[in-house]
């Protein structure tokens, strides 16, 4: 059997480390041949492939990025039509068989997940793994290169607590997450965010500058916001200097704002997210083994299982207000807007 396999979306840290688990397991444990695809749907368009040896696989494990490249070539956009006139689902059916690719993995993210479940749906011998920094895959407790951002987002706001506290400053941190706030919860919880603001959560300025004056007022002389990139704003700037903008005219406090950006997708992923792309790799390439296709791989607590595509589409996890480190940070007086 021949497995192809393809990443798509942004890039996240444990990409390499996954695709190292699906190829080596398919290599070694069921004797498949691996062919990877490059930059993602468009390598199936243009059948721009390689076929893996062991050798290709070496060196993965801690690597950032993924080797095989990406893109967000999204095939059934627009009906799936080229300007041509070419259905495009149908020429990567066509050009998987002429490659001889019986079974695809798809590594990717919301979109990727929405593609795959229509390639299936076309009868497409397809499983895919849930990849995203964000955390807001539907189906999955957890997605690899979650961790490796919160540590990269928690480092950077432990490191804004001396130069707040040395100039007694508001400093405005923005991390990613895209419409999620996991990411803003996970690091701002655990790098001592006094307000943390999320998308799933409506805030108050009035309250925020409350909530800083109280601070002053009890001798805390500074003050560290963790704001989600996905928080409503005027739309017109970005959320970390529309926020910090807004508190200094409240509270007259002088107020800076650090926007993290790429930094929390590039480089190596942790021990955690190694561990758990390895094991997610190496279930995809099971499920295809075992003939299970249209789904994708999913952790339930620590326990790997895999759930039909078709639920997963469409759908997007979300922070709940029910959160335990919500209803704990309350309790310690953190403000969530
Ligand atoms: O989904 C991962 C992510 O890094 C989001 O957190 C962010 O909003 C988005 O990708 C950025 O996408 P792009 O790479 O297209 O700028």
């Amino acid at each position: 059997m021949r497995i192809g396999i393809l990443t798509s979306g942004g890039d996240c840290p444990g990409i390499n480390a996954t695709i190292r688990g699906v190829c080596k397991t398919a290599i070694h444990h069921y004797g498949m041949e691996v062919m990877g695809i490059h930059s993602g749907f468009q390598g199936l368009l243009t059948k721009d492939v390689e076929l893996f040896t062991d050798k290709s696989l070496s060196g993965l494990l801690n690597m950032g990025g993924t080797i095989l490249g990406t893109s967000r070539e999204k095939p059934f956009k627009k009906g799936g039509m080229t300007e041509d006139g070419i259905h495009k689902p149908s020429l990567i059916v066509q050009n998987m068989a002429e490659l001889g690719i019986d079974a695809l993995v798809c590594i990717g993210g919301n979109g990727t997940q929405k593609t795959a479940a229509k390639f299936a749906a076309m009868g497409v011998n397809i499983v895919s793994v849930p990849k995203t920094i964000d955390n807001d895959i539907w189906g999955t407790d957890i997605s690899f290169g979650f961790d490796t951002a919160v540590s990269i987002a928690t480092d950077a706001i432990d490191r804004l607590h001396s130069t707040a506290s040395s100039h007694k400053r508001v400093m405005v941190i923005e991390v990613m997450g895209h419409k999620a706030g996991w990411i803003a919860l996970y690091s701002g919880m655990a790098g001592g965010g006094d307000i943390i603001l999320l998308p799933e959560i409506p805030y108050n300025i009035e309250s925020i500058c409350d909530v800083i004056h109280n601070r002053v007022k009890r001798g805390k002389t500074y003050t560290i916001v963790v704001v989600a990139e996905g928080i409503k704003t005027d739309g017109k700037k970005r959320p970390a200097e529309y926020i910090a903008q807004k508190i200094e005219e409240c509270t007259g406090i002088e107020t800076r704002e650090t926007v993290l950006g790429y930094i929390q997708r590039g480089g190596s992923p942790t021990p955690f997210d190694r561990n758990l792309s390895t094991r997610i790799g190496g279930h995809a390439t099971e499920l295809i083994a075992n003939g299970e296709f249209g789904r994708m791989v999913a952790m339930k607590g620590d326990e790997i299982s895999s759930i039909p595509l078709s639920e997963v589409a469409g759908k997007l996890k979300l922070v709940t207000e029910s959160h335990d480190l919500i209803v704990q940070g309350r309790r310690m007086g953190i403000c969530f807007g």
